[in-house]
């Protein structure tokens, strides 16, 4: 028998980072720590299709998903999926140093008792976080992570209407903190303190901080950029097309700068009703962070998500923590197999999905 293979990647994966706007897939293979993006694409989703990590519309959603597909010739097919929700659940635990066959084992012994649900009902996984020394054992500081069964099954359901299968489920902190790890080892980049990314998508931000390739810590907000354009459609004869272009042009409205026109004067009670509380939430990550461990400073802060795309963000953030403030960007990392690829943009968006791609 002899088979086609014209156009076949029998490397190449589907990553999905599904968000409450917009859905994204990747098709990419990894080699080396090093990724080829074949195509990838940024779908608008339905309103309410998709809410905290849940498909609340999972035939709206399959549907868009196989249309894509077929439109724009994707091939492979196993599937690296990207999630957060609030009800998946974290706990920070000390385990012995072990091989990672024993450390499952230890983890699903150890998981019911930190957790106050019914654990048959969850998926449990973990991940190290470092080590750490105690009475002279080295132990691993392990994160423990138990996700419904039904969210998971709701996925499973989804791929396989689109003729898909999962693969690997990895979760965005870890996806974020791979990708840096990945990003400053090309780079030779190397500081004593902290990177925090900050995601800022539509009805979610988040903040993880990294340290040495590992994740220290990861908090997910539930509210998102889409706080700022509420806000501009309270104001008369704003429609969501007008939101979205004043949100574009005029992002973040520093101290001491005048409002010029009506749009101005919107722009900033917008930014001031999405940015107050991200800054508080931001602070407070950044002060529970610091005060638990002497070591613990933050160095880099680096923006991922439509959201932080906002114009002046960097600068705001910049004076606000006096710290190094960037995208965080792929480039060096990622290369496209089409020209017309904007690395920026993609960065913007699919900076989960690459991270996701990466080996632990
Ligand atoms: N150039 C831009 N300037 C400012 N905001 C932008 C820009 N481009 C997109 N956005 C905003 O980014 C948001 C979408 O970003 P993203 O795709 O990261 O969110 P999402 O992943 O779908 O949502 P969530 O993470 O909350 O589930 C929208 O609110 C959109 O208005
Ligand atoms: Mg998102």
């Amino acid at each position: 028998m002899k088979l086609n293979l014209t156009g076949a990647n029998k490397r190449g994966k589907l990553i999905f980072d599904i968000g409450v706007s917009n859905l994204k897939i990747m098709e990419a293979e990894e080699r080396h720590g090093f990724v080829t993006v074949q195509r990838s694409s940024l779908i608008k989703l339905p309103e309410n299709a998709f809410t905290d990590g849940v498909l609340t519309s999972p035939a709206k959603i399959a549907d868009a998903i196989a249309q894509e597909l077929s439109a724009s010739g994707y091939k492979a097919k196993p599937v690296v999926l990207t999630i957060t929700s609030s009800q998946i659940l974290t706990r920070e635990v000390i385990l012995p140093k072990s091989s990672l066959k024993d450390m499952m084992l230890l983890v699903e012994a150890d998981a019911p008792n930190h957790f106050p649900v019914d654990i048959s009902e969850y998926s449990v996984d973990f991940k190290v976080l470092g080590e750490v020394s105690e009475d002279n054992l080295q132990q691993y500081k392990v994160l423990l992570i138990v996700t419904p069964l039904k969210i998971l099954d709701s996925y499973v359901a989804v791929f396989e209407k689109c003729g898909l299968y999962l693969e690997k489920i990895d979760y965005k902190g870890n996806s974020l903190t791979k990708l840096v790890r990945q990003i400053d080892d090309i780079q030779g980049y190397y500081q004593e303190g902290s990177t925090a990314v900050i995601d800022i998508g539509d009805a979610h931000s988040s903040v993880t901080i990294c340290k040495d390739g590992y994740m220290k810590f990861s908090r997910v907000f539930n509210f998102g950029s889409k706080l700022y354009s509420d806000e501009l459609l309270e104001f008369p004869g704003v429609t969501g097309e007008i939101a979205e272009r004043i949100k574009k042009e005029k992002g973040v409205i520093l101290d001491g700068e005048e409002d010029t026109d009506d749009y101005a004067r919107a722009a900033r009670q917008a930014w001031s009703n999405f940015g107050d509380p991200l800054l508080d939430e931001i602070t407070r990550v950044f002060d529970f962070f610091t005060s638990r461990e002497s070591v613990n400073m933050i160095d880099r802060i680096l923006l991922t998500g439509g959201g932080s795309m906002m114009p002046r963000l960097i600068r705001y953030f910049s004076s606000v923590f006096d710290v190094h403030v960037d995208y965080l960007r792929c480039e060096g990392l990622v290369e496209f197999v089409s020209p017309d690829e904007d690395m920026t943009m993609f960065s913007m968006f699919f900076g989960c999905c690459v991270g996701a791609l990466l080996s632990e």
